[in-house]
């Protein structure tokens, strides 16, 4: 099983479940970075809040993510400026630090104790050849007036030949920090719900969100679950993708902190340290496939070991973990109102989703309080770039077309449950119906519909995180059929076990 060293380190909320009907005038779905960093802003303007998060706060995506906050993109700044121009890059760059700014605010305001601190953040190069890629970064981070450096060697044991340094960028324990701020909202505007997850929502006079155990009715819903629940057209412009990452426990050696990133293109890597007590980590991050789609999920993990152990005296890999992440299809997010009136979005943060969930909360503060933003108009959630955006969109499309051919007859990962490995789970066509089966630790099997009850794609087994992911929009159920994370609202039908079988 899988565990990130943020959430297993950071301490744990213990907010009520939802028990009963409320009404209020915001509701938010979500109590990962963005949500309760929305929560935080509006309530502390005044606004009458309702947070509702289907498990535990931070208990997604911002707990499984990397702990850095940067004013840089994944992407990298000059491809956003030869996909846009300079203005927008130069944008993007000063509205991320914006966000940065706020945190490390909150943070000392707040005295929340999640070892925040400003870091520098590099790119590096381990070819001998001339990366171009650095040439170009050096260029644009000038242009945006980041504090820029080129050299050759870096302060951990990595051979580089050119390298960027850009100072004052930042790193904490995310999870640490969620949790923080979510106890620091102010009670009287906000109610936060742990364990509430959202079945429905339903657009009546106003909006009625359906859990299990009581209905919220809002004026206005933020969607801050990572991609927006439901369907929406917006789903063909975002797409699904996973990430590793491993905690290595040092035997021997104390490194500066930093944000490293390496400009491999086959297995990007991503290091950062981390100190804990008196232990000292180094946490590798890298691999990318799209979700749904790969053979052997647990692999990345090795490399990522390998490559720890390449650099550093590693003792032991402590935490492994993988988390989600959604490209957009021109590279930047999408944030603010969607197609459906009073339903807010926040979705589309490709790797750089912290310093983009907070800033999308900025965003959503300001105009659910109608005022001005500066930013609004750069990462308008309705825009529509077709130039920005045929390329990928194509390519991923037809990507999505083809998950869809796994529904034909025939095509199954085992023609009987026999085949299938205690632990493990398999794709089974059984009367002509695809069924995900997971076989429990102890021999039982668990039958439910292969079909993905957001819009009917087959799932596929995910070995390293024993989920069901479903390859079209990310969708992601639990071994037994329970939604985690993605756009469906219901879990995998149930099946009965086949009685021949
Ligand atoms: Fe859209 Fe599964 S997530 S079909």
């Amino acid at each position: 099983m899988t565990r990130s060293i943020w959430k297993s380190t950071a301490p744990k909320t213990n907010f009520p479940a939802l028990n009963g009907n409320l009404e209020t005038e915001i509701a938010i779905i979500g109590g990962g970075i963005t949500g309760i960093t929305a929560a935080y802003l509006l309530a502390r303007s005044g606004k009458k809040i309702v947070l509702l998060e289907a498990g535990t706060i931070s208990g997604g995506t911002t707990g499984d993510s990397t702990g850095n906050l940067y004013a840089m993109v994944d992407k990298r700044l000059h491809h956003i400026q030869s996909k846009w121009d300079k203005e927008t890059a130069a944008r993007v760059a000063r509205s991320r630090a914006q966000a940065v700014n706020l945190v490390e605010e909150l943070v000392n305001e707040h005295k929340i104790d999640c070892s925040f601190k400003r870091v520098p953040w590099y790119l590096f190069s381990e070819t001998d050849k001339k990366d171009k890629t650095i040439e170009k970064e050096i260029d644009a981070a000038a242009n945006y007036n980041l504090p820029v450096e080129e050299l050759h060697e870096l302060p951990i044991p990595v051979k580089v030949s050119t390298a960027i340094k850009v100072e004052g960028q930042a790193q904490f324990n995310p999870a640490a920090f969620v949790r923080g701020l979510a106890e620091k909202i102010d009670s009287t505007n906000c109610q936060i719900f742990e364990n509430s997850e959202v079945h429905h929502i339903e657009k009546e006079e106003e909006l009625v969100l359906s859990t299990s155990s009581g209905t919220v009715t809002a004026k206005k819903v933020i969607l801050a679950t990572h991609t927006p629940k439901g369907i929406y057209g917006l789903q063909t412009a975002l797409y699904p993708y996973r990430e590793y990452a491993i905690a290595a426990k040092l035997r021997s050696g104390n490194f500066p902190d930093g944000i490293y990133w390496d400009t491999e293109a086959d297995f990007h890597t991503s290091l950062r340290t981390y100190s804990k007590g008196n232990d000292n980590y180094v946490l590798v991050l890298g691999g990318h496939h799209k979700v749904g789609q790969e053979d052997d999920y647990s692999r990345f993990f090795g490399k990522l070991e390998q490559n720890a152990r390449r650099y550093f005296d590693v003792d032991e890999i402590e935490y492994k973990w993988s988390a989600q992440h959604y490209k957009p299809a021109d590279g930047l997010p999408y944030i603010g109102e969607s197609s459906d009136e009073n339903i807010y979005l926040a979705t589309g943060f490709s790797t750089d989703g912290l310093t983009y969930g907070v800033l999308s909360a900025m965003i959503l503060n300001d105009q659910l309080n109608d005022r001005k933003n500066e930013w609004s108009d750069l990462y308008k959630a309705s825009r529509f770039t077709p130039i920005k955006s045929t390329k990928n969109f194509i390519r991923e499309n037809l990507n999505v077309a083809k998950q869809y051919l796994k529904d034909i007859p025939g095509k199954a990962d085992a023609e009987s449950f026999k085949e299938i490995a205690a632990g493990q789970g398999k794709v089974v066509e059984v009367d002509d119906e695809k069924w995900a089966v997971y076989k429990d630790e102890s021999g039982q099997l668990h039958c439910q519909s292969a079909v993905c009850t957001h819009m009917d794609c087959i799932v596929d087994w995910n070995d390293a995180e024993k989920s069901w992911d479903c390859p079209c929009h990310g969708s992601r159920f639990e071994a037994t059929g329970q939604v985690i994370e993605g756009p469906a609202f219901s879990p995998l039908d149930k099946r009965n076990m086949n009685p021949k079988e």
